[in-house]
């Protein structure tokens, strides 16, 4: 192993890192049933925590080159289980460390993001022993950067608090350990381009894969190691276990040019869990207000599928939104569903018409639906914004980017 860089302060908190430590003393970590719990002290702690992060907001970008150059430097074999080029989207382990850090007291909305993100953490090779590198990295990385308010206390509460996230990651990992593989292989049985740039995918997981209409899927092709991708999936649980995806190749996309111009059948790809709230609440009878943007018609379509197999005739209604009419890639399938089930209604928007949250609200009224939003960033955003505006309450709104924590993505 390669010596540290000089700032030896970091590591003395090796020894301080240890996953447990973040229980109150009686608690169980891992007692049968018991969910973790975010102790009574984070609330102290995210005070001290959120002041060393206004600190370092402004120089965020030095801290992640350094976070990655003292994790690679001390720990040369975790190098290999990150992409070989580390680009733009390198901040993300960071920015999650920090933006769990600053939610602490938060507790059942940031347990929830980190069992995902601890279950998602297998198909990277991740294992227990690798959290106090990790975090060995970030007390370096900050000790050198947050030096206006690091002190004593505040490191200790930064120790706890990273103690506890990597915990709740590692418990969620193990649990799942009994039961999921780490990832699974996909061979792809058909490729069907739909336009000059989507296609169709159908795959064949090599062991049965358990998901929830309305979720997603990461995935890593063999022309892009390490590279994972989020894709949903289009089409409810099938009898036959095969997996669907829509993939639109965005320009110089990596992994999306790669699935659109080159995946053949015969090829195997890899699938991490499935992920993703925004599936149908069979508990309740109210309608469905779906809006789909491009491939976002893709678990539409699986939340349409879903309704139809539980046989609730619930009112649903389908906005599909797309720059033109030829960009309406999936229309036939959504219109030949619509003729099958008569509590279905699919309606078109395309850019000469307006943009999509602003045509829906035309229509209406929608404040007993509950709505379901898949789409580019931008069109999920305008249209949480514009589906409250009509009077639906936030909690009856579902899109595809609840489950990614960052502040930008919630809406
Ligand atoms: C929850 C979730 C579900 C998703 N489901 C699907 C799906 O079902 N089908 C699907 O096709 N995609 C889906 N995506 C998007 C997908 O995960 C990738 O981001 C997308 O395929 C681009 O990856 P890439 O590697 O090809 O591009 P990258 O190599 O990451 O990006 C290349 C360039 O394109 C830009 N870029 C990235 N995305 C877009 C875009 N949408 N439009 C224009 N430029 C862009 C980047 O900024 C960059 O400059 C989903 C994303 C999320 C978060
Ligand atoms: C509390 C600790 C950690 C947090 C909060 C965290 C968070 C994240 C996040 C948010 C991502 C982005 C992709 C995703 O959502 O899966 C990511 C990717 C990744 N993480 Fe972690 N992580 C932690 C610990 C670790 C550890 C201990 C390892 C093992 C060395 C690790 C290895 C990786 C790898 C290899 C990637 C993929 C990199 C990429 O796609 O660029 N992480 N992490």
């Amino acid at each position: 192993m390669m010596d540290a860089p000089t700032t030896t302060t970091a590591a003395e908190h090796a020894d301080r890192i240890e996953p447990g430590a973040a229980y109150e003393p009686g608690e169980e970590p891992d007692g049968e049933g018991k969910e973790p719990r975010i102790t009574g002290r984070a609330s102290a702690d995210a005070l001290l925590v959120r002041r060393t992060l206004t600190e370092i907001a402004p120089i965020a970008d030095k801290v992640t080159s350094y976070f990655y150059a003292l994790l690679f430097v001390r720990n040369p074999e975790l190098r290999e289980m990150f992409p070989a080029a580390m680009d733009t989207q390198r901040d993300r382990l960071l920015k999650a460390l920090l933006t769990a850090a600053e939610h602490m007291d938060d507790a059942p909305v940031l347990t929830a993001y980190l069992q995902n993100l601890g279950r998602g953490h297998r198909k990277y090779g991740t294992q227990a022993a690798h959290y106090p590198a990790v975090g060995e990295a970030l007390i370096g990385a900050l000790v050198r950067y947050a030096t206006g308010t690091w002190d004593e206390e505040t490191e200790a509460a930064w120790v706890r608090t990273y103690t506890t996230i990597s915990q709740i990651m590692i418990d969620a990992a193990a649990e799942n350990e009994q039961t999921a593989p780490a990832w699974w292989h996909a061979e792809v049985v058909s490729h069907d381009l739909r336009t000059p740039d989507v296609a169709v995918v159908t795959l064949r997981p090599d062991q049965p894969y358990p998901f929830l209409a309305g979720q997603y899927t990461t995935l890593e092709t063999p022309w892009w190691p390490r590279i994972w991708r989020h894709y949903s999936f289009a089409s409810a649980p099938r009898p036959d276990g095969l997996l669907s995806l829509h993939v639109k190749a965005v320009p110089a996309g990596w992994v999306s040019g790669a699935l659109v111009h080159r995946a053949r059948p015969g090829d195997v790809l890899r699938l991490g869990p499935p992920a993703g709230s925004m599936t149908v609440d069979h508990a309740t009878d109210s309608g469905l207000l779906c809006l789909g943007g491009g491939t976002g018609i893709a678990p539409i379509k699986a939340l349409v599928e879903d309704v139809a197999e539980h046989g609730d005739r619930r009112p649903v209604d389908v906005f599909y939104g797309a720059r033109h009419d030829h960009d309406l890639y999936d229309i036939d399938t959504m219109l030949r569903l619509q003729k099958t089930f008569p509590w279905l209604s699919v309606h078109t928007v395309t850019e000469e018409q307006g943009r999509l949250p602003e045509a829906v609200c035309r229509y209406g009224p929608w404040n007993e639906r509950d709505a379901y939003l898949s789409g580019p960033l931008g069109m999920v955003r305008r249209g949480v914004d514009a589906l409250r505006g009509v009077g639906i309450p936030s909690e009856r709104i579902r899109h595809d980017f609840l489950t990614e924590l960052a502040p930008a993505a919630t809406g």
